[in-house]
């Protein structure tokens, strides 16, 4: 399997659910930044991991590619489904705001689906999908989607196929997904505190709402307008607890990118250039700045998780 890794060009966050998950209105867009996974039959279930960051990923049951095929057994698997070994080559980054984990979760569902022969259709793998993580159902679906809930209920966007040319910045360090919502959720409480008058605009208890000038910019394949409407309610709470990043963000927007924002929870930097050649500049002037660890280029949309032909 071949599964992308997803930027957020928009990430509304509303207040904190009493289930401690926040409502969200996000526009996933899924990027060529690809971790390879492979399912073979096995005595029990057990995962390897190797590649970028792979010392950082649990091999034991909390491992989130075991979790979903163990969701997916449940669910679907026949009665002689035995175990499976699963391989993970990571190329994205691990706990960098990309959804690296649900990625490799949602291609292990399509795997064993297929090693299994559970013969379940898109509709039923998005049902356990949703089930094992906010993100893992977009990740089977790829693309550019809205989503709605936790990040579960998907729509895709009706938009040309416009390709879009990324470069993101890896950070030195990782930021924990629920850590950067909880700032979040400190930053709001603070700033309802301060004396009326004082405060920025409250956005607490306010549904999140999607943005058309985001969606009119996908419609019109514009880079430009995507780059200015681009936005995400969890970079306050990531520049909080990772300061360095401010630094990143103006150097990329400095060197000519048309829109910089943290990606997801972070702590990865995307920029969004005018062309594949303006991408390749920026890249080089990024990593020559000092202000990350690495840099990739990317484009997007891609499809999400994919059989990939046997290697001969
Ligand atoms: O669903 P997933 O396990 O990927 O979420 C990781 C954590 O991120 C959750 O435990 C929660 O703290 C936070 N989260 C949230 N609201 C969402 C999605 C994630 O608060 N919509």
């Amino acid at each position: 399997m071949r599964v992308p890794a997803k930027l957020n060009l928009q990430l509304a966050v509303g207040p904190p659910r009493p289930d401690g998950y926040h409502d969200l209105v996000t526009v996933f867009h899924a990027v060529s930044l690809f971790d390879e996974i492979t399912a073979e039959p096995a005595g029990s279930d057990r995962v390897s991991v190797r590649g970028e960051g792979a010392d950082r990923v649990p091999e034991d049951q909390d491992n989130l590619a075991l979790r979903a095929a163990a969701a997916l057994r449940v669910a679907a698997g026949p009665a002689d489904a035995g175990g499976v070994h699963i391989t993970i080559v990571k190329r994205i980054p691990v706990a960098a705001g990309l959804a690296g984990g649900s990625a490799d979760a949602a291609a292990a569902l399509v795997a064993c689906n297929e090693l299994w022969e559970a013969g379940l259709g898109q509709p039923q793998l998005l049902d356990i999908a949703a089930r094992v993580g906010s993100d893992v159902a977009f990740a089977l679906l790829g693309g550019t989607a809205v989503g709605r809930g936790r990040g579960e209920r998907l729509t895709p966007a009706l938009a040309p196929a416009t390709p879009y040319h990324w470069v993101l910045a890896f950070a030195d360090g990782h930021l924990s997904t629920p850590e950067v919502y909880a700032a979040l959720d400190r930053l709001r409480d603070a700033e309802a505190e301060r004396p009326a008058g004082k405060r920025a605009p409250d956005d607490r208890g306010t549904e999140p709402a999607l943005d058309a000038a985001l969606m009119s910019a996908l419609r019109s394949g514009d880079a430009r307008q995507l780059g200015r409407a681009l936005s995400n309610d969890l970079q306050p709470a990531a520049l909080s607890l990772f300061p360095a990043l401010r630094k990143t963000l103006a150097a990329g927007l400095e060197l000519g990118a048309l829109g910089a924002l943290v990606s997801g929870s972070g702590p990865t930097c995307m920029f969004l250039a005018a062309s594949a050649d303006r991408a390749l500049d920026l890249a080089a002037s990024l990593s020559g700045a000092g202000v990350c660890r690495s840099v990739a280029r990317a484009t997007g949309p891609v499809p999400g998780a994919v059989v990939m032909p046997a290697a001969r």
